[in-house]
């Protein structure tokens, strides 16, 4: 597959779509297996929104339900480590078994903010599942329960995760070519 031009920078395709079903595949199975009682999915906007969509159509825990909310951390390549309030969550959340469905970990600084935010509202349980894991850049210690695929260090974009708001309708993820 060729390279891509965003924002004057080239990406190389890093995961095909058909990788990135099959990671999927195999998350939806190991949270299926976890039989987690009314399972509350909590998709973060906007980067999740693609992962969000295919794995909730492979999810067959009973009474599943899924909400929306949005933080946003990220300028550029670069983290600001800033981040900004949780908005979206209408329901009330107290009890509920928590599923973050997050697309990229990175430093984890979003991570924390969203879950001590969600811990305000006295929640059961909280569980955390990401498509992508960046080890070298996470700063924290949150135990984070299902990983889709741990990547080096590097950019990526596409399937949901974009550059400077651009490329998140790629259907493969790309990684910045050096
Ligand atoms: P963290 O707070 O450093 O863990 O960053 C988390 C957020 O930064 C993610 O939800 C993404 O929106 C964004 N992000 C981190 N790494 C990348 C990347 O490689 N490409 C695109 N966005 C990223
Ligand atoms: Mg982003």
């Amino acid at each position: 597959m060729k390279p891509i031009t965003l924002h004057n920078k080239t990406f190389e395709v890093f995961i095909p779509e058909t990788e990135i079903a099959a990671i999927v595949h195999s998350m939806a199975h190991n949270i299926n297996n976890a039989r987690i009682k009314d399972p509350l999915f909590i998709s973060v906007l906007n980067g999740s929104f693609m992962f969000s969509s295919d794995i909730m159509k492979k999810i067959t825990l009973p009474n599943t339900e899924i909400s929306f909310v949005k933080l946003s951390s990220y300028s550029g390549t670069q983290t600001t480590g800033e981040v900004s309030k949780l908005i979206g969550l209408g329901q009330d959340i107290r009890n509920r078994n928590i599923i973050i469905l997050e697309d990229i970990i990175d430093t984890g600084i979003t991570l924390e903010k969203i879950i001590s935010l969600l811990e305000k509202e006295e929640v059961a349980d909280i569980k955390v599942a990401t498509l992508l894991f960046k080890p070298e850049a996470y700063t924290k210690e949150i135990p984070i329960d299902f990983i889709g695929k741990s990547i080096p260090n590097d950019f990526v974009v596409g399937y949901g995760l974009d550059y400077d708001e651009i490329g998140r309708n790629l259907p493969h993820i790309f990684k910045l070519k050096n």
